[in-house]
């Protein structure tokens, strides 16, 4: 260790004789670079340090001392081939009849390494594990750490719970494997640069304050940002309100300012007026959010709209009315911030809100159902296609819940006098029932930290949702009730 240290110093004197550098270390690259850091090597000289999957030794012994017992299981088990390569003569013949290499490169999805410099590399694990090493020496050095969410060799908890020793920290945990800098080269390079311009004197951009709190280790929503559109009301503002409670700087959007403002107000988070049905305006409050807030960890698509009546009488701009905001909402809100997180590179969540009338025929109310069912399938297809970005996609499917969606419906094909009673004993019934929209919220925060698909909301969505993959037969008989 202390001439590999000796030997990045002397690197580090070449490129950069007057100025202290960015560090930016992976693997044994940043085990090395971990202790010229710690133990004197490089003393004033570095101006930050990124390091990918590389602990310093005494992090691995404390962690082996003081981390978890499930925590310390996993990294042994992954820790597996340090016992081979630590014995004599074995790995040799290992890597010299191609064996290691298949398994290696078949576990961490890259190609083979030379045979020679793979043989050469086993010294790495020969001279600097299993000897005595001393407690882990704090650093003021400002240190970001990118832990890799499926490393298999190095798991995240061994690289991130180091909080103790590092006066200066962020934590980073990024969907990819151990070869992240191959995998992402974009994302990493961006990390470094955020914090190399920060440490220079740049403003600290809203990531790097998030893995500065991610961290403090205080919760898993603290520092995060998540966006609710449709937050001024109902089950949107209830969601705010978990978030908010749990750490998450919320950012509440809803076609009326006023009662974001009120959410906002209320989680100490950020309120714009958008119209989710508008994609131009969409377009323009997604790039506002990463700029002012960042790039979200969650959305949740909810801003929604009810029309009710039969389809007979359900006009073209009925139609459009509820497409442009249940259905064009959700597709404008996975399309913007999806792309955002797709580039960002960080993994996060999108919630769309569903209904349990995705999966429910109701004679009465087609074009409801009909966007509602849209979403649904919208969120699975999603799902698919974003599941290897480390990005969730859960479809909410709440039954009837107190909200204002019943009195701001559009009745169609009905006097004024028939709707005003028709909304009035629909919330009479909807009230009787009264289903907590906390509870609504609370199983959205459990969606998520779950990664849950399908998420229904109420024992009559189970019991709907059930009944239509078992007796959809059944659901249809249902549905011309009250005809
Ligand atoms: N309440 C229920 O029983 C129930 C059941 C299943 C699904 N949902 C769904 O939940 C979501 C939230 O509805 P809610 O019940 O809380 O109703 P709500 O009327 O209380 O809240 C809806 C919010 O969305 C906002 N909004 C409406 N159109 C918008 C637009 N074009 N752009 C931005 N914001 C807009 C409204 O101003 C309001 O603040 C909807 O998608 C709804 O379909 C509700």
């Amino acid at each position: 260790m202390e001439r590999l240290a000796a030997d990045l110093r002397a690197v580090v004197d070449e490129v950069s004789p007057g100025t202290p550098v960015h560090l930016l270390a992976h693997d044994w690259g940043s085990t090395q670079a971990w202790h010229a850091v710690t133990h004197g090597a490089l003393d004033g000289r570095v101006a930050s340090f990124t390091s990918i999957s590389g602990p310093a030794r005494e992090h691995v012994a404390a962690f082996y001392r003081r981390a978890r017992r499930r925590d310390r299981l996993r990294q042994a088990l992954a820790s597996w081939y340090m016992l081979l390569f630590r014995a004599p003569v074995l790995p040799e013949l290992g890597w010299r009849s191609g064996l290691i290499g298949a398994v290696m490169s078949r576990r961490a999805g890259v190609p083979r390494p030379r045979t020679a410099d793979a043989v050469r590399g086993l010294e790495l694990y020969r001279e600097n594990i299993g000897g005595p090493v001393g407690a882990p020496v704090r650093t003021d050095v400002p240190v970001q750490v990118l832990a890799p969410a499926d490393d298999p060799f190095v798991t995240p908890a061994l690289q991130t719970q180091i909080a103790p020793y590092v006066d200066d920290l962020r934590v980073r945990t990024v969907p990819g494997g151990h070869w992240l800098p191959r995998e992402r080269p974009d994302v990493v390079a961006r990390c470094v640069r955020e914090l190399a311009a920060h440490v220079d004197g740049a403003a600290e951009t809203p990531s790097l304050r998030r893995a500065r709190a991610v961290a403090k280790g205080v919760g898993r929503w603290v520092g995060r940002v998540v966006v609710v559109t449709g937050a001024g009301s109902g089950i949107g503002r209830a969601v705010a309100h978990a978030f908010g409670r749990r750490g998450a700087l919320v950012v509440a959007a809803d076609l009326n300012l006023a009662t974001a403002q009120e959410t906002a107000f209320e989680t100490g988070g950020l309120a714009y007026e958008v119209d989710v049905s508008d994609g131009a305006a969409m377009a323009a409050f997604a790039d506002r959010v990463a700029a002012e807030a960042g790039v979200p960890d969650v959305v949740v698509n909810n801003a929604g709209i009810a029309v009710s009546g039969p389809f007979a009488d359900t006009g073209v701009e009925d139609w459009e009315a509820i497409l442009d905001v249940n259905l064009w909402g959700v597709i404008h809100g996975c399309r913007l911030f999806g792309a955002q997180l797709r580039e960002h590179g960080e993994g996060g969540h999108i919630v769309n809100v569903a209904s349990a009338a995705a999966f429910t025929p109701v004679a009465g109310l087609p074009a409801y159902c009909t966007t509602k069912s849209a979403v649904l399938m919208l969120s699975e297809c999603l799902r698919a296609e974003l599941a290897g970005q480390g990005i969730g996609v859960t479809a909410l499917c709440p039954a009837f819940v107190p909200t204002d969606i019943v009195s701001s419906a559009r009745m169609v094909g009905v006097d004024e006098s028939t709707a005003s009673e028709q909304r009035r004993s629909a919330n009479a019934l909807i009230l009787r029932r009264n289903y907590p929209l906390s509870k609504v919220a609370e199983r959205v925060v459990r969606a998520v930290e779950r990664d849950v698909a399908l998420a229904p909301v109420t024992p009559e969505a189970h019991v709907a949702l059930a009944l239509s993959r078992l007796t959809p037969g059944l659901l249809r008989a249902a549905a011309r009730i009250g005809q």
